[in-house]
């Protein structure tokens, strides 16, 4: 399976910190916030990767990343022009998937979970139609939303609805077979000018092909779009990695645990960093294992 990052976007609610560099560069606590979604595309174990942004921030995240290959991955580039919706990743990245199924992550959405790798891995392996992952949420009106009817089946999605049908929010992480370029091609845009996602969504769920895997109580995702979610989110990664001394979404720890690095690679990482929390990390996980 291929995976895409859309990490483009005018990142207005941001601002005035967006107004001169790209919302997914900024900190979720003590990582760039690219990092989180590309992790959990890695837990997925999807190695071959494009990263989808704006032309102006698109030579920033290749800066940070590079061609992937220190974490035993790909990392292409494209651009995305204008901001005209999240279902344009499929028509922006069409010659990368080529023939394959694709997963599609939002770059300003964090995952986490004791159950997340297995959960993910076997979505990719079973992948038929689309899937995408619901959680229960406060405010469902500020997010694509899924109904379910007495029997658990889904029956409608809508985007950012005045009244809500259910609380369950979809995420930003989207499991599809190859057909979703077509369906991509197929769909026109939205009363407020975008390709959205949730009309390819509603296409699959009309065809009986939307598979919603629930993420429930023990899992935490954040989408970091407002100040308020960007605090809250680095606060989380914060507590957690102060109370277990584990990081969350270092990258290298797991390209290192998928053992698509070696040893001496992730030494290597963690050396040019070593005077930072992060790089010390990295090195003690090795002299540790
Ligand atoms: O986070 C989950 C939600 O993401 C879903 O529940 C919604 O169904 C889905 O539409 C989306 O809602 P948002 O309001 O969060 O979408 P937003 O326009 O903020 O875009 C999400 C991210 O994608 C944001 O970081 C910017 C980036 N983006 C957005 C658009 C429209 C792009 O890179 N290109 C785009 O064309």
């Amino acid at each position: 399976m291929k995976g895409i990052i859309l990490a483009g976007g005018l990142g207005t609610r941001l601002h005035p910190i967006t107004l001169a560099t790209s919302k997914q560069l900024i900190p979720v606590y003590d990582k760039p916030m690219i990092y989180y979604s590309l992790s959990t595309l890695m837990l997925a174990g999807i190695r071959e990767i494009l990263l989808i942004s704006a032309p102006q921030d698109i030579s920033s995240f290749e800066a940070l990343l590079g061609d992937g290959s220190h974490l035993g991955i790909s990392i292409n580039y494209a651009i995305q022009p204008e901001p005209e919706g999240l279902a344009q990743a499929f028509l922006v990245g069409e010659a990368f998937i080529g023939k394959d199924p694709c997963a599609l992550i939002l770059g300003d959405n964090l995952f986490f979970g004791n159950e997340l790798q297995q959960i993910l891995r076997n979505s990719v392996s079973k992948i038929k139609g689309a899937t995408v992952f619901t959680y229960p949420v406060n405010d469902p009106e500020r997010y694509g939303v899924i109904e379910f009817d007495s029997s658990n089946f889904a029956v409608s999605i809508e985007e950012k609805p005045s009244k809500p049908k259910s609380n369950f929010a979809i995420t930003g992480l989207y499991f599809y077979e190859n057909s979703v370029i077509d369906i991509a091609k197929s769909i026109t845009p939205s009363e407020r000018g975008q390709l959205e996602i949730t009309s390819i969504n509603q296409i699959y769920l009309s065809q009986g092909l939307l598979n919603a895997q629930s993420f429930g109580r023990g899992m935490a995702w954040f989408d970091t779009g407002t100040h308020e979610a960007l605090l809250e989110a680095s606060q989380f990664v914060r507590t957690l990695q102060k109370r277990q001394g584990l990081m969350i979404s270092a990258v290298e720890e797991i390209a290192w645990k998928n053992g698509w690095i070696s040893d001496s690679e992730l030494e290597m990482q963690g050396n040019k960093l070593a005077n930072t929390e992060y790089g010390k990390y990295l090195l003690t996980i090795i002299q540790n294992r």
